[in-house]
Parts: structure tokens; C-alpha cells; sequence
């Protein structure tokens, strides 16, 4: 148990710093946003953490017996990066993990993502599989017709998207029905200012395993989501890639995003798949349509690009968890003066705290406004009483009180007229019983 003590104490209370490892390819580990929440989270918590990069030739070469040792491990897969290896060092070493290792393997195949949505009650398209020459796997049975397919006996009219079942193959094609004129738009990661090609072509791809979704039709916008633990999301609006293909970019070059508010349930979405993905950092995708949000891709540990705010909550969120954790876990005392997450999110709750509002109807409590005074002051010593007495009217007429309505009587013998008075009026009452 930790010794007790004030704030001089520190290095007694919290006995050594705890470390942080970042361990993901270079470009992700040193990426800005990265650095930002870094930079932020030592600014906050440096005198209870440090963080180091786990290097990415130690990382590709090094056996995981060579790796660095840290208290806290923030890791996930990119292209390239070894997962196996990275969920034998947790298993070597056993770190604090940040976002689950073994379960970003469900993030790689979009069937497992599908299942574990459908298994958690969260909306995403209707969807069958293609499967061929998988190993285990029979391969799937397609029946193709110009303005729709067959996977399984389940029918898919156009417009329908087809996506490589590997979540990593970004080659996602919507097919048209022949009523607007047929053909496809075929998506790919963006390339310079596009992000899709019209093809005349409305054959599917006939090699390969694929998801058929039936399309969603959520006017041409995205909503990516980014959510830091399971009481925070911050969104934002894109145009679809799928629209045009054309990448709208501001003068910066940065592509262009809208605000976003999310809904009750749309939080509660975001909640939902924090802790369905093990993932405490994890962006997805929304497609509002008919009145619901429809998710159709989870991406796992995904960062804001540019956003100063979120990156100062991202890094009190995870510098906060990671300090509790440690704090509970080593029995050492929580830093009494340590910054506090966020709390604009606290409809994430399973509650969302919701109020009825003066004009009856239910809404959401966003925020409390107070207006405090301080409780330093003397009570004000006053009666108010009801007098009959005339020679009460006669003291109210002698200051002028008939003319002005009201009189005021601060000066001491003014105030002693007062008294002797109410002393007359007592004694008089005592000798009357
Ligand atoms: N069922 C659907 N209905 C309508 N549009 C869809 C549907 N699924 C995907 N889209 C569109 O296609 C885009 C790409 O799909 P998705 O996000 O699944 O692919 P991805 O390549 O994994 O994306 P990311 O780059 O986010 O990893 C989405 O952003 C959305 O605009
Ligand atoms: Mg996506």
C-alpha cells in the first residue's frame, strides 16, 4: 500500500511511471494525429506515464523475446504489420492492453465483422457470401440476372454493393439496375482526387470471394465515426465515395467534412461496438437511411485526422483509463489533482439521461448552467409584522410616510423611537393580562 502524503509526496504515492508502448508500423505510430494525442497526453499525465514507439525494424526482425518491455501496450494491425508475433509478445509479456490483439483478427475477414454486428443487435445491410477456392469452405452456388443475383437461394436487387470479403481489399463496386442504365462504380482507396470509376460493365466479378449488401441509400454521405472507449464518439459527414468519385478538398487539400451530431442511438451504437470489438480505439461507418443507421464497415483503431478538440479528449480519455487502471490495479493512490476526461458524451450511458423539459417533452440533458453565490454573508435580521397600534401611524406620519409611500429609519435614535415604543406596547400588554 501506498504511503500516505501530500502533493510532495508524488514519488512515494505513485512510485514510478508508467510506460506506454506503441507498437505499429512507422507511418501509423509517428502518423500526426498520433503525435498530437502523444504530445497531449504526456502535457496531462507525464508525471504518472511515459510512452516510447516500439521501432518497426524491431518489429518486422526482432524475435518477441527482443522486444521492449512496457506497462501498457497500444498496438493494432496495418498492412504489413505482424499481428501473430504481436499477440505472442502480449502473451510473453502481458501488458495493458489498449485495443484487443487477438480480436483484430475479426476485423480483417467482413463476415466476422457482420456477425458479431448482427450478434449485437446492430443495424447493418441484409447480406449473403460468395465463396470460392477457400480451403474448408464450399464454395457458394451464384445465380446471375441483368437486374439481380441469387447467393444461397436469397435474392439481391440492384443497386447492390459487392465487397471483398478481406476487410484490407478496398475494391468495393455498387451495381446500377438497367432502369437508370445499368453498369457499376467501382471504389478503390483514393487516389489523388478520386475514389471511384463508373464502368459500363454490370456483370459481377466472378473471381474471388465477396458480401453482397443491398444498398443502402443514404443520400451520398458517410458518417465515420470515431470513438475513444465506450462513452465517447466524435462523427463526421463525407461525400460517398460511391457518388461520383470525384474527392471534394478544401483549399488545404484536405478532404472536405461535415459536422455531424449523433443521435441517442447512434451513441449507443458506438458504445456497443467499443466493447463487441474489444476495441477502446475504433472508427466505423454509418449510412443514415429510413430513419435508421445502418452500419457498414468497421475499420477498428482509426484516429480523427485533423480535430485539436479530439485530440485532447482522445488523449485525457486514454490517459485517464490508464492511470485508473493502474491506480486499481497496484493499489496506488489516484493522483487527487490528475486532469478529467471529457464529459460532453454522457448520453452514452445505457441510460441516456433524458428530462422532461418545461413544455412537457422529452429531451436529452446536454448541460447544466448554474449561477452560484458564495454563502459568506450574514443573514439579514428582519421581521415583518402587522401593526395596529395608531402610535405606530403616528412615528409613520411624523417621517413623512402618507407623502411617500414608505418610510426608512436607519439613524440610531430613529431606530431607539422604534424600540421604546415596542417596549411601551409589551409592558402595557404584560400589566393588561
Ligand atoms: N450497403 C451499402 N449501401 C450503400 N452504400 C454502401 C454500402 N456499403 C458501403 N457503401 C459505400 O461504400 C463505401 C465503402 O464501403 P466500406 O466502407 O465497406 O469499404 P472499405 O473499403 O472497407 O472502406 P474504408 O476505406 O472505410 O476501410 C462506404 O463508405 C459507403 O459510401
Ligand atoms: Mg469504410
Amino acid at each position: 500500500m501506498a504511503p500516505k502524503g501530500g502533493k510532495e509526496d508524488k514519488e512515494e504515492i505513485w512510485p514510478y511511471k508508467i510506460t506506454i508502448g506503441i507498437c505499429a508500423m512507422h507511418r501509423k505510430a509517428t502518423s500526426k494525429p498520433m503525435r498530437a494525442i502523444m504530445k497531449k497526453l504526456i502535457e496531462c499525465y507525464g508525471q504518472w506515464v511515459d510512452f516510447f514507439i516500439f521501432p518497426e525494424q524491431v518489429i518486422l526482425n526482432e524475435p518477441i523475446e527482443n522486444w521492449p518491455l512496457c506497462h501498457c501496450l497500444v498496438s493494432f494491425h496495418s498492412t504489413e504489420f505482424p499481428l501473430e508475433k504481436a499477440i505472442a509478445y502480449v502473451k510473453l509479456r502481458k501488458p495493458y492492453v489498449i485495443n484487443n490483439l487477438d480480436r483484430q483478427y475479426d476485423l480483417l475477414d467482413r463476415r466476422t465483422v457482420f456477425k458479431i454486428l448482427s450478434d449485437n443487435g446492430i443495424e447493418h445491410p441484409r447480406h449473403g457470401y460468395v465463396i470460392r477456392g477457400r480451403p474448408n469452405e464450399p464454395d457458394t452456388e451464384l445465380v446471375e440476372h441483368p437486374d439481380h443475383i441469387e447467393v444461397n437461394g436469397e435474392v439481391f436487387n440492384k443497386p447492390f454493393v459487392e465487397k471483398p470479403i478481406s476487410s484490407e481489399d478496398h475494391n468495393v463496386y455498387i451495381y446500377y439496375p438497367s432502369s437508370v442504365g445499368g453498369g457499376s462504380q467501382r471504389l478503390f482507396r483514393k487516389i489523388n482526387n478520386r475514389s471511384s470509376w463508373y464502368s459500363p460493365k454490370s456483370e459481377v466479378r466472378k473471381e474471388g470471394s465477396y458480401i453482397y449488401e443491398e444498398f443502402i441509400p443514404a443520400d451520398g454521405t458517410d458518417v465515420k465515426v470515431y470513438a475513444v472507449g465506450p462513452f465517447y464518439a466524435h462523427a463526421e459527414a463525407r461525400k460517398a465515395p460511391g457518388l461520383d468519385g470525384k474527392v471534394e478538398r478544401d483549399s488545404d487539400g484536405k478532404e472536405v467534412r461535415y459536422p455531424v451530431i449523433l443521435s441517442n442511438k447512434e451513441k449507443q451504437i458506438a458504445k456497443k461496438i467499443v466493447l463487441a470489438f474489444g476495441q477502446t480505439v475504433c472508427g466505423f461507418d454509418l449510412l443514415r437511411a429510413n430513419g435508421k443507421s445502418y452500419v457498414c464497415d468497421v475499420n477498428g483503431f482509426s484516429f480523427v485526422k485533423t480535430s485539436t478538440k479530439y485530440y485532447e479528449d482522445t488523449a485525457k480519455i486514454l490517459g485517464n483509463q490508464i492511470v485508473r487502471h493502474y491506480a486499481k490495479t497496484k493499489n496506488w493512490r489516484l493522483p487527487p489533482d490528475m486532469p478529467q476526461p471529457p464529459i460532453l458524451d454522457l448520453g452514452l450511458g445505457d441510460d441516456p439521461p433524458m428530462i422532461t423539459t418545461p413544455s412537457g417533452k422529452l429531451a436529452e440533458l446536454r448541460c447544466v448552467v448554474a449561477v452560484i453565490r458564495h454563502g459568506d454573508r450574514t443573514p439579514k435580521q428582519k421581521m415583518k409584522l402587522v401593526v395596529t397600534d395608531e402610535r405606530f401611524f403616528a412615528l409613520f406620519e411624523k417621517y413623512d410616510g402618507y407623502k411617500k409611500n414608505e418610510i426608512k429609519m436607519k439613524k440610531p435614535n430613529q431606530l431607539m423611537e422604534v424600540l421604546e415604543l415596542a417596549r411601551a406596547l409589551v409592558s402595557e400588554k404584560q400589566v393588561g393580562e
